[in-house]
């Protein structure tokens, strides 16, 4: 049975502004299928849509990040089944209402349909697998973001979140396996499924098979928090796949370095990147992630982002620098906040007249780190309205809520756009904000982010520790002249058309295609 349903635009914590969404019906697509669609099985921790009971009734709502961004421009193109994790409690009533089986088929907010398959994971387990070892164990060691003086620490505790890990990826890889009899090809995703591809070729899997990691993978020495059989077991797990990709040279470049580093029995050719291991070769290459951007202007479309613009413009300042991420450590905010201080402080001419509006999405809220930051994020902020603010301004609008609506509404009216991550797989923001910005705003861009080696040659470069280089690149975003804007902005939105998530796939399935059509393992 098809259902279809609604994708909340406006967060969590009102649920009466959920809405369905309604498109015209020129852009459902039909039941042909062209010769270049796929039969995919699409296989990650956090799924495209999350179920929520709201007064009783059944609802769904768009799963946050990046990846979801990206991964979901695939249905539009291609015939997908979806494997995700039960993440909500009402995932789990309809994982075990399904029993094992595809939970529902359902509409992305374009109407294109997909088959979804919930997998439900021992609580227990999934703490400490998303908690303690993907997040923050992994995360923040492919961000860079450990003390190491101090942190982290290796204790029992965190043995027993790497055997959860290993049980979760056992499940999820067993769902896969059940899923994939008839598929063209199986797309792993992400840190928190290192050790699926391993695992389905141990279960007889012979798919083409690929996992792609949406966040940085550091050089070898990174790694070395781990202790050995940790870090084996991850470099192996994902060595089962045919395909190991990344979102940019340097992530590769670092991968085959770590496999040379830890992995006695492999052979590393770096000119044809590959890691070969007794029982076959994986190939290793980039593929900067993108979006989909008639789906992407459809969703700005969408009357209650019309509607949250409204709100926005009924109160916008002369120029508006925004910034929207999740409340996560790797995206800088607290270095944001106090370079735009600086700005204010070498800059009085603008004061009265430039806002930032930071509007942060609260993420893994359970992570201590995680939690501690989101205070920090209060303090710095208050510290600069503090130091700046008069009567009828105030230089720092901080909103940290789940608003997807107002985010894209927000996209519309920027002047300026400040990405300043530590490091970033991709930072999709980059990509999708200025595509439907009306006012050819200037994007402030992290060397560390991974759009920078696309787009950065028409951002303004910033490195994200220098607060006094971010402090000029935001004056000089504003005083930047029309034309030169105008240029840089659409330069920016040639490129995200012109490489998009399909083109993105495109590339994937055919160095699948070759690589397995070529004797594959
Ligand atoms: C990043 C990761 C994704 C993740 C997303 C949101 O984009 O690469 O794998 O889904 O963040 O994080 P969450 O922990 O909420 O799924």
């Amino acid at each position: 049975m098809a259902i279809r349903v609604g994708w909340n635009l406006a967060g969590k914590a009102d649920a009466r502004r959920r809405f369905t969404f309604s498109f015209p019906a020129g852009v459902v697509r039909s039941d042909a299928m062209p010769a270049s669609r796929r039969r995919l099985v699409v296989v990650s921790n956090r799924g495209p849509i999350e179920y929520d009971r709201v007064d009783g009734r059944r609802t769904a709502r768009r799963g946050g990040g990046g990846l979801v961004t990206a991964l979901s421009g695939l249905i539009a193109s291609h015939d997908v089944t979806w494997v995700a994790a039960a993440l909500s409690d009402e995932d789990v009533v309809v994982a075990q209402e399904h029993a094992g089986t595809v939970a529902a088929e359902e509409t992305d907010g374009a109407g294109h349909r997909f088959r979804l398959r919930l997998v439900e994971v021992e609580a227990a387990d999934y703490d400490r697998y998303y908690n303690v070892f993907a997040n923050p164990l992994l995360w923040f060691i492919q961000h860079g973001l450990w003390n190491r003086p101090y942190t982290p620490e290796m204790t029992a505790a965190t043995r027993a979140a790497w055997e959860s890990y290993r049980r979760v990826n056992e499940v999820i890889a067993a769902a896969v396996a059940a899923e994939s009899a008839d598929s063209d090809a199986v797309l792993v995703h992400d840190y928190q499924l290192y050790l699926v591809p391993r695992m389905l070729r141990d279960l007889g899997l012979r798919t083409p098979l690929s996992h792609f990691t949406h966040i940085p993978w550091p050089g070898p020495d990174a790694w070395r928090v781990l202790t050995a059989d940790m870090r084996l077991g991850l470099l192996r797990g994902l060595l089962g796949a045919d395909v190991v990709g990344f979102q940019t040279a340097r992530s590769v470049r670092a991968f085959l370095a770590t496999a040379e580093e830890y992995l006695p029995e492999a052979f590393v050719d770096h000119v044809r990147p590959r890691v070969t291991l007794r029982d076959g070769a994986a190939s290793v290459r980039s593929y900067p992630i993108s979006i989909d951007p008639a789906a992407f202007e459809l969703l700005a479309a969408h009357p209650a982002v019309a509607a949250a613009a409204e709100r926005l413009t009924a109160d916008l300042p002369e120029r508006l620098v925004l910034r929207v991420d999740r409340t996560d450590p790797s995206k800088n905010v607290v270095r944001g906040f106090r370079a735009f201080a600086r700005f204010l402080a070498r800059h009085p001419e603008w004061h009265g007249r430039v806002r930032l509006l930071a509007l942060l999405d609260p993420s893994r809220l359970k992570i201590p780190e995680y939690a501690e930051y989101v205070g920090a994020i209060q303090r710095a902020a208050r510290e600069v309205n503090d130091q700046f603010a008069d009567p009828g301004w105030t230089p720092i609008d901080l909103r940290v809520s789940d608003d997807f609506a107002l985010a894209l509404a927000a996209y519309k009216h920027y002047d300026v756009l400040l990405v300043n991550a530590i490091v970033d797989g991709m930072n999709l923001i980059a990509k999708e904000a200025p595509l439907v910005n009306e006012r050819d705003g200037v994007l402030v861009l992290s060397e560390n982010a991974g759009a920078h080696e696309e787009i950065g040659g028409h951002a303004l470069s910033i490195n994200p520790f220098d607060l006094e280089g971010t402090a000029d690149a935001i004056a000089a975003a504003l005083a930047m002249p029309d034309d030169e804007r105008r240029r840089r902005a659409e330069g920016i939105r040639t490129h995200v058309r012109a490489h998009d998530v399909r083109a993105w796939i495109a590339a994937q399935l055919a160095d699948l295609d070759s690589i397995v059509g070529a004797g594959g393992r």
